[in-house]
C-alpha cells in the first residue's frame, strides 16, 4: 500500500504555502475560543483517542502541543489543521468555518461523512483543502468556489455524485484540483469552464465516470504539468488543443473510448515524460515525433488500433524506461535504439505484426526486467546474452518464427539470475539445450514446447529448484529422461510428450511430491510404470499413452484415478479397461497343449476341453466379479450400520443406504462420491460416501470423533452435516441438500454467466464468512484444506455454504509408506494449492486463504483455475498477474466477458482483495477475518489503497 499520491503532493504544497504566508487582516479570535471550536469538532468524531491533546483545559498550549495544529508566527491564531490519516469517522461539522484564519485544512484519509455544505466564505484565507478519501456523500460542494485564495483542492476518493458544477471553473487561483475516483461517480462530462482555471498545474479527474468529449478548452491551461483523465468513458477524438499544453509532463488518457489519431500538435509537448493512451480506440500511425520528445520515459499505447511501424528512432532520447505497445496492428521491425539510454526496464510489444529479427542491442540492455514479445512474426535468432540479462524476470518470445540454437553461457555468479519465467514455445529453435539452462535459480516457468530442440535433456535441469512448470513437449528430444528431474522438487506440471525419449520413467519422478500433471505420451519410453508414481498424492492428471511400456499398471494410489485414455497405445501394457491383464492366461495356454494328433476323437476331446475351459473362464470371471462386488458394494444389512444424528432426523440408516446407488450420483470429489436422495418425509439430502479412509487403523476412531465435531458446527454459511452413518468399512455423511449445486458448476458449467455481478459479490462475502468462522470462531479451529469453487454450494436462494471442510486429512493413501508420511493430508486441488506447499509440505489456514483468493479470481474472470490460458501462464493466478501486472486499474482486462455492467471500482476492490489472498508468502496474506472485512468494504470508501 502506497501513500496516496495526493498526500505527497499536498506536502509539497504545504511547504510552498508556508513560505508565502501573508499577514492576516481579520480580527483574531481568542485562543480559548479557537480551542473550544476545535473541542466541539472533536465531539462529532468517533475516534477520539488520537486527539487526546485537544483538551480545553490546555487551551493555552493550543499552538504548541495540540495535535495537528499550527499557528501563525505570534502563536495567536490557528492557520493549519491537519488530522489526516487518523481513521476518524463521524460527521465533519461546519463549525470549522469559524476558524477564519485557517489557511490549510487537511482531513484526508479518514472516514468522515456529511455533505460539506459549509459556509466556506468565512474561510477567506483558506489556501489548501484536502478531503481526499473520506465518505462525503452528496453533490460537490459549491461553497468552495467562494474561496478566492484556494490553491489546492482535493475532493477525490469520496462518494460525490451529480454533475461537476460549471462554477468550479471560476476558481482562478487553483493550482491543484483532484476530483478523482474511486467512488466519485459524476454525471455528464468535464465542464468547458475548466478552461478558465488558468493557474492550474495539476488536474486529476481520473476514474470518476465522466462521459462525453474532452473539452478543447483544456488546451488553455498552459501551466498544467499533469493531466489525468484516465479510466472514464470519454469519447470523441483527442483535442489537438492539448498540444498547446507545453508544460505538460504527464498525460494519461488511458482506458476511455477515444477515437482517431494522436494529434500532430503533440509534437509540442517537449516536457512530456509519461504518455498513456492505452485501452482506447485510437488508430493511425504512432507519429515519429514521439521518438523525438526529449524527456519521454513512459509510453503505453497498448490495446488500440495503431498500425504502421514503431518509430525507428524510439529510445534515441536516451530516457525510455517503459514501453508497452502490445495488442495493436504494428508491423515493421523492433527499433534498435530502444535501450540506447540503458534505462529500459519494460518492453512489451506482444500481439502485433512485427517482423525481422530482434536487435542485438537488446542482449546488452542490462536494465530489462520484463520482456513480452510473443505473438508476432519475428525471425532470426536470440541476441547473445538476451536470456541471461541480470535483471530480467519475465521473458516471453512465444509464437514467433525465431530460430537458431540457445547458446551455452559461461556464468560466473550462478545465483544472479532473476529470471522467473521464460517462454520460448512455438518457435523454430533447434539444437540441444545448453546445460546453462540450469543456471536460473529462480526460474518457475520454462516453456519450450513446439520447437525443434533435439539431443538429450541436460542433467542440469535438476538444478532448477524452483521450477513449477516445465513444458518440453512437441520437440525432438531423445535419450533418457534424466533422473535429476526428480530434484525439481517444486514441479507441479511436467510435460515431456511428443518427443523421442526412450528408456524408463525414472522412479525419481516420484520424489516430486507436489506434481499434479505428468504427460509423457507419444515417446518411446519402455519398461514398467514405476509404482512409486502412485504415491504422488496430488497427481490428478497423467498421460503415459503411446509409448512402449510393458507389464501391468500398478494398482496403487493415484493410478486408480486414471482411465484408459492415459494408457492406450502401449501394446505390452495391461491392466486397464481396453487391455485387461488376463490372470488365467497361464492356465489357458498350458492345458490344451497336452493334446497331440488331430484325430477325430482328439478333435472331439479338444472341443469338450474348450467348452469346459470356457465354462471355467466364465465361472472365474463370475467369481471375481462377485468377489469384487461384495468387497466394493455396500452390505445393506442395516444391523451392522451405526447412525449418528447431529440433529433430529426423521429417517434411518436404511433410507440413507437407499440413496447410495449409481443412478443417484450427483457429484464426485476428492473426498468421495456424492449421492442425492429424498427421504420418506420428503426431505432432500446429499449423502457423501467417503473414499480411501484408512481401514482398521486407529484413524477410524479419529474419524468418528472428528465427524462428531463437524456435526456440531452450525453456521449460516456452512453446509450442515445432519448425520453420520458407518459400518466400519464404509462411511456415509448426510448433508443438507443444496438445490443450486456448487459455485464451480454454476460458474463454469452450461449455466455460466447466470450469476450476475451482485450475486457474485454476495457469494464471495458469504463464503468468506463461512471460512472465517472455521478459522477463527469455531472450536476446535478448522483448516479446510480443500477450498475451491466446487466446495462452495448454493442453496435455492443462491446463498453460499462452505462444504467438505475438515475431511481432507482423513483421506490417506492406501500405500502410506516412506516419503508420504510427512504428508498428513492430501494436497488440495490443482490450481488452488498455495505455493508454500512446495517448500514446507504443510498446509495451514493461510493456504485456505490462498485457495479462497483463487475462488475470488474465478468469480471476477469466469475462468477456471486451470484451463488453457494460452501464452499467459499456468493457472488463473499466474494469468491474472501477467494480464494485469498487479495493477488494479487493469482489472478490466480480465473481467468475465459474460457480465454486463460491472461497477468497475467494486471489481478493482475485489481484485485487490484476491491479489492479497494469493500473495506468494503466506505471512503477507490477510487472515480470513481481514478478508471478510475487506470484502465488506466493497461499497464503502476504499481504506485499502494500493
Ligand atoms: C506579531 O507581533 C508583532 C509585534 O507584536 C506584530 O507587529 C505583528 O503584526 C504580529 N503578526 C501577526 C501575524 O499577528
Ligand atoms: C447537509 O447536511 C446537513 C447536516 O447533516 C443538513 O442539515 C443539510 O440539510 C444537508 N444539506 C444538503 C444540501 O443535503
Ligand atoms: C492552440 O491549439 C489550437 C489547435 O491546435 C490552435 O488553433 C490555437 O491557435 C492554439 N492556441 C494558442 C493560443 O496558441
Ligand atoms: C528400452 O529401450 C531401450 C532404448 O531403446 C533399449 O535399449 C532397451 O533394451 C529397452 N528395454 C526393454 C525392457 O524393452
Ligand atoms: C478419461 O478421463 C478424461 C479426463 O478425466 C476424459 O476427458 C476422457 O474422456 C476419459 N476417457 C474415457 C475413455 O473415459
Amino acid at each position: 500500500m502506497n501513500i496516496p499520491m495526493s498526500s505527497f503532493t499536498f506536502l509539497l504544497y504545504t511547504l510552498f504555502l508556508f513560505s508565502t504566508l501573508s499577514l492576516s487582516s481579520s480580527l483574531p479570535l481568542s485562543l480559548k475560543t479557537q480551542a473550544s471550536i476545535l473541542v466541539s469538532l472533536k465531539q462529532d468524531f468517533h475516534s477520539k483517542t488520537s486527539l487526546k491533546t485537544w483538551n480545553i483545559s490546555n487551551y493555552m498550549s493550543l499552538c504548541t502541543t495540540w495535535y495537528g495544529i499550527q499557528c501563525d508566527t505570534n502563536n495567536t491564531s490557528v492557520v493549519s489543521l491537519d488530522i489526516s490519516n487518523l481513521n476518524v469517522s463521524g460527521t465533519f461539522s461546519s463549525s470549522i468555518t469559524k476558524l477564519s484564519t485557517l489557511r490549510i485544512l487537511n482531513i484526508s484519509n479518514n472516514m468522515l461523512n456529511g455533505n460539506l455544505t459549509w459556509k466556506f466564505s468565512n474561510l477567506k484565507e483558506l489556501e489548501a483543502f484536502d478531503a481526499y478519501n473520506n465518505e462525503f456523500n452528496s453533490s460537490l460542494p459549491l461553497g468552495v468556489t467562494e474561496l478566492h485564495s484556494l490553491k489546492y483542492l482535493n475532493l477525490g476518493g469520496n462518494f460525490f455524485h451529480g454533475e461537476i458544477p460549471a462554477r468550479y471553473g471560476k476558481m482562478m487561483s487553483l493550482k491543484y484540483l483532484s476530483l478523482a475516483g474511486y467512488y466519485n461517480e459524476f454525471e455528464g462530462g468535464i465542464p468547458k469552464d475548466f478552461g478558465n482555471l488558468v493557474s492550474l498545474v495539476h488536474l486529476d479527474l481520473a476514474n470518476c465516470g465522466l462521459k462525453g468529449e474532452i473539452p478543447h478548452e483544456l488546451g488553455e491551461l498552459y501551466k498544467l504539468d499533469t493531466l489525468f483523465l484516465q479510466t472514464n468513458q470519454l469519447s470523441g477524438s483527442i483535442p489537438s488543443e492539448l498540444g498547446n499544453l507545453t508544460s505538460l509532463k504527464s498525460l494519461d488518457l488511458s482506458n476511455n473510448e477515444l477515437i482517431g489519431n494522436i494529434p500532430n500538435e503533440f509534437s509540442n509537448l517537449r516536457e512530456l515524460t509519461l504518455l498513456n493512451l492505452f485501452i482506447n480506440k485510437l488508430y493511425g500511425v504512432i507519429p515519429s515525433f514521439v521518438s523525438e520528445l526529449p524527456n519521454l520515459e513512459v509510453l503505453k499505447l497498448w490495446q488500440n488500433g495503431f498500425e504502421g511501424s514503431i518509430p525507428s528512432k524510439l529510445g534515441e532520447n536516451g530516457r525510455l524506461i517503459e514501453l508497452d505497445l502490445s495488442t495493436n496492428k504494428l508491423a515493421g521491425q523492433v527499433p534498435r535504439s530502444l535501450c540506447i539510454g540503458k534505462k529500459l526496464k519494460i518492453l512489451i510489444l506482444l500481439n502485433n505484426f512485427l517482423v525481422g529479427s530482434l536487435p542485438n542491442e537488446l542482449g546488452e540492455c542490462y536494465t530489462l526486467q520484463r520482456v513480452r514479445l510473443g505473438r508476432n512474426y519475428l525471425t532470426g535468432s536470440i541476441p547473445n546474452g538476451f536470456l541471461y540479462l541480470p535483471e530480467i524476470s519475465l521473458l516471453e518470445l512465444q509464437n514467433n518464427f525465431l530460430s537458431g540454437f540457445l547458446a551455452q553461457q559461461e556464468i560466473t555468479n550462478t545465483n544472479s539470475s532473476k529470471l522467473r519465467e521464460m517462454n520460448l514455445s512455438n518457435n523454430r529453435f533447434s539444437g540441444s539445450l545448453p546445460s546453462s539452462i540450469g543456471y536460473f535459480p529462480n526460474l518457475q516457468i520454462l516453456l519450450l514446447h513446439g520447437n525443434r530442440f533435439s539431443g538429450e535433456i541436460p542433467q542440469d535441469i535438476g538444478k532448477l529448484k524452483n521450477i513449477l512448470r516445465l513444458d518440453m513437449s512437441f520437440n525432438n528430444f531423445s535419450g533418457k529422461i534424466p533422473i535429476e528431474i526428480g530434484e525439481c522438487f517444486s514441479l507441479t506440471y511436467l510435460d515431456l510428450s511428443q518427443n523421442q525419449l526412450s528408456g524408463p520413467i525414472p522412479i525419481q519422478v516420484s520424489q516430486i511430491h507436489i506434481l499434479n500433471y505428468l504427460n509423457v505420451s507419444w515417446n518411446n519410453l519402455n519398461q514398467t510404470l514405476p509404482k512409486e508414481l502412485g504415491s504422488i498424492k496430488g497427481l490428478t492428471s497423467a498421460d503415459f499413452s503411446h509409448n512402449n511400456f510393458s507389464g501391468s499398471i500398478p494398482e496403487i494410489g493415484q493410478f486408480s484415478m486414471f482411465n484408459s485414455t492415459s494408457f492406450i497405445g502401449n501394446p505390452k501394457l495391461c491392466g486397464y479397461e481396453t487391455s485387461p491383464c488376463n490372470r488365467s492366461s497361464s492356465e489357458t495356454s498350458e492345458s490344451p497343449n497336452q493334446e497331440n494328433g488331430p484325430t477325430k476323437r482328439g478333435i472331439l476331446v479338444k472341443y469338450k476341453l474348450l467348452f469346459a475351459l470356457a465354462l471355467l473362464v466364465c465361472s472365474l470371471v463370475f467369481a471375481t466379479f462377485a468377489i469384487t462386488k461384495s468387497r466394493k458394494g455396500i452390505r445393506k444389512d442395516s444391523n451392522s450400520w451405526k447412525l449418528t444424528a447431529f440433529q433430529k432426523i426423521e429417517y434411518g440408516s436404511e433410507d440413507i443406504l437407499g440413496c447410495v446407488k449409481e443412478s443417484n450420483i450427483i457429484g464426485r470429489g476428492g473426498a468421495g462420491v456424492v449421492y442425492g436422495g429424498t427421504m420418506p418425509n420428503g426431505e432432500k439430502v446429499a449423502v457423501k460416501k467417503l473414499l480411501g479412509v484408512n481401514k482398521g487403523s486407529s484413524y477410524d476412531n479419529g474419524l468418528s470423533a472428528e465427524i462428531k465435531t463437524l456435526g456440531r458446527i452450525r453456521h449460516r454459511y456452512i453446509v450442515k452435516l445432519l448425520a453420520f452413518c458407518s459400518n466400519g468399512d464404509t462411511n456415509l455423511l448426510v448433508y443438507e441438500y443444496m438445490t443450486n449445486g456448487s459455485l464451480g458448476e454454476v460458474l463454469h458449467g452450461k449455466r455460466g454467466g447466470f450469476l450476475e455481478w451482485k450475486v457474485r459479490v454476495k457469494i464471495a462475502s458469504e463464503a468468506a464468512q463461512g471460512l472465517c468462522y472455521l478459522h477463527h470462531d469455531c472450536c476446535p479451529l478448522i483448516v479446510h484444506r480443500d477450498v475451491k469453487s466446487n466446495n462452495i454450494l448454493l442453496d435455492s436462494e443462491f446463498e453460499a455454504h462452505v462444504a467438505d471442510f475438515g475431511l481432507a486429512k482423513f483421506l490417506l493413501q492406501e500405500n502410506n509408506g516412506g516419503t508420504s508420511e510427512c504428508m498428513s493430508s492430501i494436497v488440495g486441488s490443482y490450481g488452488y494449492i498455495a505455493p508454500e506447499y512446495a517448500y514446507t509440505l504443510k498446509v495451514d489456514e493461510k493456504s485456505d486463504v490462498y485457495s479462497f483468493g483463487v475462488v475470488l479470481l474465478e468469480l471476477l474472470t469466469g475462468r477456471r483455475p486451470v484451463e488453457d490460458f494460452g501464452e499467459d501462464g499456468v493457472d488463473i493466478v499466474q494469468w491474472t498477474k501477467l494480464q494485469t501486472d498487479w495493477n488494479k486499474e487493469s482489472v478490466v482486462k480480465i473481467l468475465d466477458g459474460r457480465l454486463h455492467q460491472i461497477p468497475i471500482e467494486e471489481a478493482m476492490h475485489i481484485f485487490f482483495v484476491a491479489m492479497c489472498c494469493v500473495e506468494e508468502q503466506s505471512v503477507e496474506r490477510p487472515t480470513m477475518r481481514e478478508v471478510v472485512e475487506m470484502l465488506a468494504q466493497v461499497k464503502q470508501p476504499n481504506i485499502f489503497h494500493v
